[in-house]
């Protein structure tokens, strides 16, 4: 057979991805940053910076969906006599004689060498410093005396990312820089409100600069041949207006195996209003200088990313499998925490396939991506849920989006989806059970972020429950609003007109019977541990209404959300059912099943295991489970996007990967611990890492939102890597209900799901004060824990009471 071509490797050891040819499928990119200066970059060093906030803090620019791919990077130029070549390949593309990439935990190497010269660049973002480190080695292993000629290149983007893309009468007068030494200022719009500048700097004396795009580049030229460098000579020029950008040019010789480091800093300064300049139209650069100073050796440099290093060394010690695995292993020790952590900063903002200035953080999302990384940071876990909370209006609705940099709600979208308010319960119940810090419901939260209205979180909880009680249909089931989690089943945007979006033109909403099944099931859910949060605050009244409001929504479902072999998924606007066997396309749909079966509504009739079974039979394919089946073949009026998208792609039958974990813990929560697996297995990044390599073709080290469907023109294709739901969900799914390591309020419960295959294995997890080592011995049993040993006592049953300090444990099943 043809051995199947190959772009990387995964390194355990050092926690990477090897990626070994540049021409990758599609980009495939890494994060840097871990608070408040980030940067999106490429295996071939494309990608950009912002601070805090993709749309309104963008500080260099990036060109979307462009020819080529990927364009706007960081970019090392080498002139080695003729030769003009690039450690990473692009911009030049000169066929290189070694290329590595490696993506780490929060930093990337890229290694290039040609012609007897090597050059390796180190980027990161060194912990709680607003900058992006790019050290860069350059070592000459040939036998000659190399005299070499370095250009740096980074464009500035004026800011805000939105209007850099459109407004040019303005944009091409505006651009301002200044250069001292080695260090090249970006200070557009700095002379009127802005407070902030960027810079770059290299730590080492130039022979030249340029910093205006044309002088550099040439109208007619490219990233991949720009003049300056083509013809190895500086213009030293200075940008007023048009598209400033900042360069560096020096002349290295370097000795038969001599090396040097060169630190390149791309760095980012707020200063006080009155300290803004130093003189007439001259910024202050104090912060610039004390920034510099700071990383301005190798040493220095070293040191910090040291400390990045260890950083990652906690985060991902505090939960730790080991089951011999590797394929396992690797993705719950290393990858898919990782990924958790990248969407828990970004949440759906910037990646390649969202431009950074669509959307700010969801209120759904980022509650999802709660369960991914509470356990690694829970006081910003504390914080994000304040933060999300304090966009809620006083009637339990909510803001569906707010913008990170002002933590303002997002007017452009509004609320509606009524789904949104439930999340709040599941992240905040998450939080307090890895915690036990109750006292996070005391924390008095705004409305819409209005001073004076603060009520405690613990009254958000109570209205978010109110706001499905208070707006249900005709069968006493959720009102749908503009969307439930599926954004694209908008059943009161009835239009014809491509200028309108599904999602905010709610043309129809008045008497609408449309209702959610899906929003059914996840009331169910997180009705259960409201009542069971509210009985452990001794809060018994609010339990038993609760109580009696989940008791009441099971029976609905029970009696107008089954449709004899699955959960239906919706009422329409008039009444009729979506999801059915009477339906001509999509019969069946995965979000309903998902959250009813975790719902376990019926499991006593039979209904989940049915559920469960239709799901194999009909939306389970190749590569994972398809959102509906039949895929929509022709755009229904009455449904909006979900229909739009042709067969097989996104919500219309896509693998939307985010909502396979949904029935995986359905499986688990019922026993079936082989078909939880093998669901599983299909969307685990390393389990079919060869598929990424050519079919997949995003990045095979982390879950992506979508891969194509069954009934897709090509399925198996997989789009909008990152930031997706999935993360947080494979994580909740493999942690808790499939190697059953679940916080719980008093302690940790343990109750696994496995494959009858399954051998012993070890879990390492710190949890509050303590540090358990846990064992389990499966014997062959999918489910059902039989004997607890703790420090040698037995336990009664599947909870270890929680206790500072270190604890080891033997799970029989
Ligand atoms: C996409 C959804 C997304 C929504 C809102 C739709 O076009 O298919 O996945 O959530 O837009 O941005
Ligand atoms: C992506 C959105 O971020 C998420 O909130 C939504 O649930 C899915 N799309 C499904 O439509």
């Amino acid at each position: 057979m043809e051995q199947q071509k190959r772009y990387g490797h995964f390194d355990d050891q050092h926690r990477e991805y090897v990626i070994t040819d540049p021409q990758t499928p599609w980009p495939w990119i890494n994060y840097l940053g871990n608070e408040d200066f980030f940067s999106l970059i490429s295996n071939t060093a494309g990608g950009y910076s912002f601070y805090k906030d993709a749309k309104f803090r963008r500080i260099t620019r990036y060109r979307y969906n462009n020819v080529p791919m990927d364009n706007g990077g960081r970019y090392f130029y080498i002139k080695d006599g003729d030769t003009v070549w690039n450690p990473g390949w692009k911009p030049c593309k000169t066929p290189l004689d070694f290329y590595e990439c490696r993506h780490g935990m929060s930093y990337t190497r890229i290694t290039g060498k040609k012609n007897g010269v090597e050059a390796s660049v180190l980027f990161f973002v060194p912990l709680k410093k607003w900058c992006e480190v790019q050290k860069l080695t350059l070592k000459n292993e040939s036998k000659e005396v190399k005299q070499l000629k370095l250009f740096s290149f980074e464009e500035w983007c004026l800011w805000n990312a939105a209007t850099d893309m459109e407004n040019f009468q303005r944009n091409f007068s505006t651009g301002e820089v200044e250069i001292e030494g080695s260090t090249i200022y970006h200070k557009t719009e700095y002379r009127e409100r802005r407070n902030h500048y960027a810079f770059y700097h290299v730590n080492a004396p130039i022979q030249g600069f340029d910093t205006d795009r044309e002088t550099f580049v040439g109208l007619y030229n490219e990233f991949a041949d720009p003049q300056a460098v083509m013809e190895g000579k500086p213009r030293n020029s200075h940008a007023h207006g048009w598209s400033p950008i900042a360069s560096h040019y020096i002349e290295v010789t370097l000795q038969p195996g001599e090396s040097k480091d060169f630190v390149f800093l791309l760095g980012y300064i707020e200063n006080e209003q009155d300290e803004k300049f130093e003189a007439l139209q001259v910024i202050n650069k104090k912060k610039a200088h004390a920034l510099i100073a700071e990383l301005d050796t190798t040493e220095k440099v070293d040191k910090a990313f040291a400390e990045l290093c260890a950083l990652w060394d906690n985060l991902l010690n505090i939960y730790k499998v080991r089951t011999g695995n590797d394929k396992l292993d690797r993705m719950v020790n290393i990858w898919n925490q990782y990924q958790c952590m990248v969407t828990f900063n970004f949440s759906r903002s910037a990646s390649f396939f969202e431009s950074g200035v669509g959307r700010g953080m969801g209120f759904r999302d980022s509650n999802q991506d709660l369960v991914g990384f509470v356990h690694q940071i829970p006081p910003r876990a504390r914080q994000r849920i304040i933060d999300i909370a304090s966009t809620q209006f006083p009637d339990g609705g909510c803001y569906h989006q707010y913008q990170p940099l002002t933590k303002r709600g997002n007017n452009d979208i509004g609320g509606g989806f009524n789904d949104d308010p439930c999340w709040l319960i599941f992240g905040t119940v998450a939080y307090i059970k890895e915690t036990g810090d109750f006292s996070i419901l005391d924390e008095m939260v705004p409305f819409d972020n209005q001073p004076g209205t603060e009520v405690t979180l613990f009254e958000h909880l109570k209205i978010s429950m109110n706001h499905v009680i208070n707006n249900l249909g005709p069968h006493l089931l959720p009102l749908i609003g503009r969307a439930d989690w599926n954004d694209c089943l908008n059943l009161n945007c009835f239009s014809w007109d491509p200028n309108e979006s599904f999602q905010t033109t709610e043309n129809v909403s008045e008497g609408t019977k449309a209702e959610s099944l899906m929003i059914a099931g996840l009331f169910v859910v997180t009705g259960k541990d409201y009542v069971a949060l509210c009985k452990k605050l001794g809060k018994t009244d609010e339990a038993a209404r609760m109580q009696k409001a989940v008791d009441a929504m099971i029976a609905a479902v029970k009696k107008d959300g089954w449709d004899g072999e699955w959960y239906l998924r919706a009422y329409d606007f008039y009444g009729r059912k979506i999801g059915s066997n009477e339906n001509d396309e999509a019969k069946i749909f995965i979000e309903s099943q998902g959250w009813c079966t975790m719902a376990e509504i019926g499991a006593e009739d039979g209904m989940v295991a049915k559920s469960l079974d239709s799901c194999k039979k009909y939306l389970e394919c190749e590569h994972g489970m398809v959102l509906n089946n039949p895929a929509f073949s022709k755009y229904i009026y009455e449904y909006g996007e979900i229909s739009s998208y042709p067969e097989g792609y996104k919500e219309n039958a896509g693998i939307f990967c985010h909502n396979n974990p949904w029935v995986i813990i359905g499986e688990c929560l019922a026993g079936r611990g082989n078909d939880a697996w093998s669901h599983y297995a299909k969307i685990l990044p390393s389990y079919v890492e060869e598929k990424y390599q050519t079919l997949h073709k995003v990045e095979p080290y982390v879950n992506c939102q979508m891969v194509a469907g069954k009934d897709a023109f090509k399925p198996g294709e997989g789009k909008n890597s990152w930031l997706t739901g999935t993360a947080a969900w494979m994580w909740y799914t493999v942690s808790e209900f499939i190697l059953g390591i679940k916080p719980d309020y008093d302690g940790i419960r343990i109750d696994p799901c496995l494959p009858e295959t399954a051998t012993d294995y070890t879990v390492n997890r710190k949890f509050r004060e303590a540090d358990y080592e846990i064992t389990i011995h499966p014997n062959g049993q999918q489910k059902g824990v039989k004997s607890i040993v703790l420090d040698g006592k037995p336990v009664d049953g599947t909870v270890i009471p929680y206790a500072p300090g270190k604890h080891v444990v033997e799970v029989t099943m």
